[in-house]
């Protein structure tokens, strides 16, 4: 399959890309959070492509893309009163929270639960193709399913070209990790996926919330909550294991593992002392750098030809929370507590 690359200055090529989305394509677009691979969220045969295209497991559910308020009423059987604050202070925004279902949801979208995840994103991009395709976009991040999510558009190209009609090129993500994920359909809030919205930012909003075992836990046998949460992620090629520990300890420990392929994916801290190649993904404290950098850094840890990725853990606080659940994942939960 041709896919057509789009620059965002292109106005016809914007229009372009709604039109194919109208006429059930799917076209990657970017989003203030990781690049997203859009199609129609009313089509479920269109939505069955962007399965076909990541290779992802059907019963994983996708979140729906408004661009205004008024385009969750159709989508959803009741509104939870909270929605209203919780959208009020972070629409558009890296929120996404999930409500009863209406009927006209198809199932490839709510991956056969009763619900659906719905989230009004900031790019303007995204925001203008959705009006003017005049749809809900269903979009789950634009990899392949299992490996790092995208924050430019290289990597879109790199893991979808041939296999999607489109990519719209908006450059760089400026969040980098996914929208936090809040079930409001309970009377206590629930975080199901953490993301660029943080608990204590909600909590301001909206009083207590809770947060899924699943964000810091693996869970084996039981049905997730987020059914996203059960699958291997975010991984790249090689081998990562997480390292928790003060600077001196992580450098002596990675230093200590010199082998061929061993890198490590350090803070900016923790540099100077390395005697293995590495990368860095920000500064120790810097929850929002390493955010934004964390997925690129995975990528080039494998075009650098690393087999064993020993990475310096982040603390789980603030936007850290959501950093350390992908880096998790990433690791298949394998962590080294120094
Ligand atoms: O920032 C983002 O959220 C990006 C951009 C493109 O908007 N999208 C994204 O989509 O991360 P995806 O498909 O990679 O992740 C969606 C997450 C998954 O963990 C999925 O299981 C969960 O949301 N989810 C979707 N619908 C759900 C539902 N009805 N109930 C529970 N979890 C749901
Ligand atoms: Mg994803």
């Amino acid at each position: 399959m041709y896919t057509e690359i789009i620059s965002i200055n292109d106005k016809e090529g914007l229009a372009r890309a709604a039109e194919m989305l109208k006429q059930g394509k799917v076209v990657a677009l970017p989003t203030e959070t990781v690049y997203g691979l859009a199609a129609n969220a009313l089509d479920g045969e269109a939505v069955r492509k962007i399965f076909k295209a990541k290779g992802r497991p059907q019963d994983n559910p996708l979140i729906v893309h408004v661009a205004d308020f008024e385009g969750i009423y159709p989508l959803v059987d009741n509104v939870p009163y909270v929605m209203k604050k919780l959208a009020g202070a972070f629409w558009p925004g890296p929120l996404t929270l999930i409500f009863k279902k209406s009927d006209i949801v198809p199932l490839e979208v709510s991956g056969g639960l009763d619900t659906v995840a719905i989230r009004m994103p900031a790019h303007p991009v995204i925001l203008e193709v959705i009006r003017l395709a005049g749809v809900p976009l269903a979009a789950p991040s634009a990899n392949l399913s299992g490996s790092p999510s995208p924050t430019i558009s290289r990597h879109v190209i790199d893991d979808l070209s041939g296999r999607i009609d489109a990519i719209v090129d908006g450059g760089d993500c400026e969040v980098g990790v996914e929208s936090t994920v809040l079930d409001i359909t309970r009377d206590i809030p629930c975080i199901l996926r953490p993301g660029g919205i943080t608990k204590e930012e909600i909590e301001r909003v909206a009083g207590k919330v809770e947060i899924a075992p699943s964000v810091v836990e693996k869970i084996e046998g039981q049905r997730a909550l987020s059914p996203g949460m059960k699958y291997k992620h975010y991984s790249p090629r090689a081998r990562v294991v997480l390292v928790r520990g003060t600077s001196k300890d992580y450098v002596n420990y990675v230093n200590g593992l010199i082998g061929d392929g061993v890198f490590a994916l350090c803070f900016d801290e923790d540099a100077k002392g390395l005697e293995v190649p590495y990368l860095s993904y920000g500064s120790c404290k810097d929850y929002n750098a390493q955010a934004k950098l964390l997925f690129s850094k995975l990528r080039e840890a494998d075009e650098k030809g690393a087999k064993l990725l020993l990475v310096h853990s982040t603390e789980p606080v603030g936007v850290g929370l959501a950093v350390y659940n992908r880096l998790l994942r990433a690791a298949e939960f394998e962590e080294i507590v120094l």
